[in-house]
């Protein structure tokens, strides 16, 4: 049996993908196989990543910018996947909200993945199989106190993900989510120290944090062959922790 989890001649878009989990699932696809487009707002960031993995094509893209967004896209050529990353981690008590912070925040998470559900679109080869993944959260789905507007982003793209599973799956999409958690990347540390993150793994499961390679694996596997009967799944990256909150 071929090796479903291969992903070679596939041609992958990566949100936020300078730092963090971005950047991981951007070495693991060039890994996997894969010819690999990735967008950031941080042109540092992007810079950085296309000295250390040169096979990178990058581009310097606000997500909230259908235009910026879809050009970007289209300068890369065909696509068959889409991985919805990109996102401003912040966490304000409910009283500190203002509307600056949900317009942004809802612009990065909403607009930013429907405009990649848009270039998939756009540019994909309609012979061929398509996966889009959305990036999801355990705080999406119970309660976390001081976390609003992040919480209610993430729990819309959880409904996103189901919405576009049922709507693009006749057209050979797949559509699935990623739900990590306590994985210490520069955007999770800037508002929990690592040391937080080592102190609350205890109460996980597994007994520990989660490690960027974590999340990566899950994500390759639900681009892949491997996963070619799965949409609409939320699969969560984090140590046990939903199964028993
Ligand atoms: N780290 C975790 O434990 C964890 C847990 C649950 C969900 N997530 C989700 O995983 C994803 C990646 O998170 P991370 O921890 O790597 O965060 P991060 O802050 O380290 O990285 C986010 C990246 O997105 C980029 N970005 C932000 N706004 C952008 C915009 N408007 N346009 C383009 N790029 C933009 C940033 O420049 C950065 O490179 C996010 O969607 C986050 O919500 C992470």
């Amino acid at each position: 049996m071929a090796n479903r989890f291969d992903l070679s001649g596939r041609r992958v878009l990566i949100t936020g993908a300078g730092r963090g989990l971005g950047s991981a699932f951007v070495a693991g696809a060039l890994a996997a196989g894969a010819e690999v487009a990735a967008l950031d707002i941080d042109a540092a960031a992007l810079a950085a990543l296309k000295q250390r993995l040169p096979a990178v094509h990058t581009a310097v893209v606000d997500v909230s910018d259908r235009h910026a967004f879809l050009a970007a896209a289209a300068a890369f050529g065909r696509l068959d996947c889409v991985i919805n990353n990109a996102m401003l981690i912040r966490y304000d008590v409910i009283e500190a909200v203002d509307d600056a912070i949900i317009d942004r925040m809802l612009a990065i998470g909403i607009k930013g993945s429907i405009w990649g559900a848009q270039a998939l679109l756009a540019q994909r080869d309609a012979h061929r199989p398509a996966a889009i993944l959305n990036l999801a959260s355990p705080t999406g789905e119970r309660g976390f106190a001081g976390t609003a507007v992040y919480s209610a982003v993430k729990a819309a793209i959880g409904s996103l993900t189901r919405t576009l599973a049922a709507e693009l799956g006749p057209r050979g999409i797949r559509v699935n989510a990623l739900a990590p958690a306590s994985i210490p990347t520069p955007g999770a540390t800037a508002i929990t120290p690592r040391e937080e993150y080592e102190r609350r793994s205890v109460r996980f499961p597994l007994r520990r944090i989660g490690h960027e390679d974590d999340a990566t694996s899950a994500a390759l596997f639900l681009l892949s062959d491997a996963a070619s009967f799965i949409s609409g799944e939320i699969l969560h990256v984090d140590g046990g922790f939903s199964a028993s909150a």
